[in-house]
């Protein structure tokens, strides 16, 4: 029996590892390729020794389970003593507390709550690989680091190393709505099973907060921000508590969506003014019965005062009332309010770009504590290329945190390959100037030139029911990257896509070489055919797939034309001291770089400056010719990741090629939809000829647009 055993295992473990359909994620263990690394990963999974029992340090010994026999062919031995056979240690830093001298246990301790030490310790004469945080989770992830460095042969035992992570909360938030759509999602189904919960427990939840855990992740919030009350009524208090029950042992967090009018809806209040002492009352019990459920709850999450949702506007409250009294009900029990400052409205007749700004900056100071502002990456909303948000720097005794969106709403949603790490890059190192003159947005939102005490980097979900969770493969690498940067906020984008890139599709150096190449490339391809040179919000009506920059009607700020302003004279948004001003909003270092349409960087232009179709840029070519030229490189690119892709045929995995195949086949057809649907809408306005050295759009405008897409996901079907 035994000898057939070892013949399966045998067999199972000389298989090529084919037929990959995405599950695994970057946790798809592997044969170590490297016989040194695989005979030491051997040695050390054959005693490993924990100094203590909780659920942490079993969901360590569930993954090992997992991970050794596919790494080495062998199960884990777990040590029953500490010295003898044991190879690697585990525990706390009291827990090891005998095993480290004063000055390392200072050195571990400062490391904070998640942070780990992981390395060789020598005790009696013989040496142990340790890995040791101050609380379990902090020894998990230096677990899932550990195993990480095996996988992609980078592990030496001789080594120490520390790591803390530069932000405390590191949040996804789902738009997931109750019935399981989810807003702007693009993999399927929300993951969340309210229906069956409580009694029934997907398995996918275990695995979600595997994954996260591996990243870093230490927060959820599960539900859209544009909220149902019904999340906060006891039947959802005790779905959600399953959840949390599940997340605990990994280090995650439950947040949930707090709908500012849920007073009225579920507590039968006329009103929900946050000064009204019934309102403060609905609230405080809301969220002391919330803790009886879950007694790590970790706060609510609220959009107010934005795209139609209620809140303390309809009061004459401010959002720092309407926070506050939130922050009150949770703070005895150590809980956090995230309130967004996504916040416009189409009643002030202001460019949205400053909207955010008016109202948070005359706020500064008065927010308790316990809230942090979760302000966009950018002013507008996502869009492929913005530059940082000006909230970044102009105030100073507020918390603020960032939100990116790693599902792809404006960026080619779940058929397109578009590596986001570049562009989150790119914000966390712009310089704001202020408060001091090296500032950044990472430095801000981790505190070091901030000062703030609380930080937090949240990521839009992109995870679905789809087998390989987020539609798009390369999508992983999304989700994969937002966990490492909010680990660590100065982390590059290449080494996060190596990281991945080797979990996902093994070591061999070429395939490495072409897959982050690609991946590297896309982000910059993905703007020049979608929105060059600072053009933005071009995008189809309301479930944004496509080109749609003819878009009016309606509500203005949601329009095409409000954005682009293309006229028979010249085009972008004026927003500097001739137009809206917007500009003002920034440190004076960058009012006075970039109100000069010279001296801005060209990836804004458009963004900042209107100007004419003849403008000379800096390659000596007309504004007209460039964009042009833009549109048509972009495609060239969308076109030569897709050959690059095409020369991994047999050397990778083939359901992972050929699925990444099929969709850069539809991503370059998007492209030059992109660029066919955009430069004759433009043309038809500046009534000038493409340049000749581009491939001449091809169709007709009247066609793109009648274009028309009732079926699109992303949006709530009305079919
Ligand atoms: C975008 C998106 C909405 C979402 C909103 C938000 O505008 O299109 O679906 O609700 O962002 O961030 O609240």
């Amino acid at each position: 029996m035994k000898k057939y055993l070892i013949l399966v295992l045998l067999l199972i473990f000389s298989l090529p590892n084919f037929a990959k359909d995405g599950y695994e994620l970057w946790l798809d263990y592997r044969p170590i390729e490297n016989s040194i690394m695989r005979s030491e990963a051997d040695r050390l999974f054959s005693g490993i020794f924990f100094f203590g029992k909780n659920p942490t340090y079993e969901a360590i010994q569930k993954e090992l389970q997992l991970a050794a026999p596919k790494m080495t062919g062998k199960a884990p031995i777990f040590s029953t003593e500490r010295l003898n056979q044991t190879q690697v240690w585990l525990g706390t830093r009291e827990e090891l507390a005998q095993v480290f001298g004063l000055q390392d246990q200072v050195t571990i301790r400062n490391l904070g709550e998640d942070g780990y030490w992981m390395g060789p310790v020598v005790f009696q004469g013989k040496t142990y690989f340790t890995i040791v945080g101050n609380r379990p989770v902090g020894v998990l992830y230096g677990f899932f680091d550990w195993l990480k460095s095996l996988q992609s042969g980078s592990f030496d035992s001789n080594k120490v190393k520390m790591e803390s992570p530069k932000i405390q909360l590191r949040i996804l938030n789902h738009w997931d709505n109750l019935d399981r759509t989810v807003e702007r999602g693009y993999a399927g189904f929300s993951i969340w099973d309210w229906h069956r919960l409580p009694g029934y427990i997907d398995p996918r939840y275990i695995d979600y907060a595997r994954a996260n855990a591996s990243i870093g992740i230490n927060a959820v919030s599960l539900t859209n921000v544009n909220a149902n009350a019904r999340i906060l009524t006891t039947d959802f208090m005790k779905k959600a508590k399953v959840l949390a029950d599940i997340f605990r042992p990994y280090g995650i967090k439950v947040f949930l969506t707090a709908r500012f009018s849920a007073p009225i809806e579920i507590g039968g209040l006329k009103t929900a003014d946050p000064l009204d002492p019934e309102v403060i009352a609905f609230w405080k019990k809301k969220t002391d019965e919330m803790y009886q459920h879950i007694p790590d709850f970790g706060g609510y999450l609220v959009k107010a005062n934005s795209e139609g949702q209620p809140g303390p506007h309809e009061y004459q409250r401010t959002h720092a009332e309407g926070a506050n009294m939130l922050a009150d009900a949770l703070a005895p029990h150590g809980g956090v309010v995230i309130w967004r400052a996504f916040v416009y409205s189409h009643e002030i007749d202001e460019d949205r770009h400053k909207q955010a700004n008016l109202e948070f900056v005359p706020l500064d100071g008065k927010f308790r504590e316990n809230v942090i502002i979760q302000v966009k990456n950018g002013a507008i909303d996502f869009q492929p290329r913005e530059p940082f948000h000006p909230l970044f720097g102009a105030v100073k005794q507020t918390n603020l945190g960032v939100e990116f969106q790693i599902t792809q709403e404006y960026l080619g949603q779940a058929t397109q390959l578009v590596y986001l790490s570049p562009m989150w890059e790119e914000v966390l190192r712009s310089k704001t100037f202020r408060p001091t003159p090296n500032s950044t947005v990472a430095g801000i939102v981790d505190g070091s030139d901030s000062g703030q005490k609380l930080t937090l980097m949240a990521g839009v979900s992109n995870i679905g029911t789809d087998r390989n969770w987020t539609g798009h493969l390369f999508g992983q690498a999304n989700w994969y990257a937002f966990g490492r940067l909010a680990w660590d906020p100065y982390l590059n984008s290449e080494q996060i896509a190596e990281e991945w890139t080797k979990l996902t599709f093994g070591q061999n150096p070429e395939n490495l070489t072409k897959i982050k190449g690609i991946m590297l490339d896309s982000h910059e391809a993905a703007v020049t055919y979608m929105t060059p040179l600072g053009l933005h919000h071009i995008m189809g009506w309301d479930h944004h797939y496509g080109p749609g920059p003819w878009v009016t009607g309606g509500r203005a700020d949601w329009t095409a034309l409000y954005y682009h302003r293309a006229d028979s004279l010249g085009i972008g948004f004026d927003r500097t001291f001739t137009g809206s001003k917007a500009l003002e909003q920034y440190a004076p270092e960058i009012i006075q770089a970039w109100s000069d349409s010279e001296q801005i960087p060209e990836k804004y232009l458009l963004w900042f400056h209107h100007l004419p179709w003849d403008y000379t840029m800096k390659s000596g070519k007309t504004l007209w010719e460039e964009i042009g030229l833009h549109y048509d490189q972009g495609v060239k690119s969308a076109r030569k990741m897709k050959s690059t892709w095409e020369s991994l045929n047999g050397a990778i995995d083939p359901e992972q090629f050929s699925h990444v195949s099929q969709l850069l086949g539809i991503q370059v057809q998007e492209a030059e939809w992109w660029r066919n649907a955009c430069l004759l809408y433009f043309q038809s306005i500046s009534k000038r000829p493409f340049p000749s050295e581009i491939e001449q759009p091809e169709g007709d405008l009247e066609y793109y647009k009648s274009l028309r897409f009732p079926t699109a996901p992303g949006i709530r079907p009305r079919w």
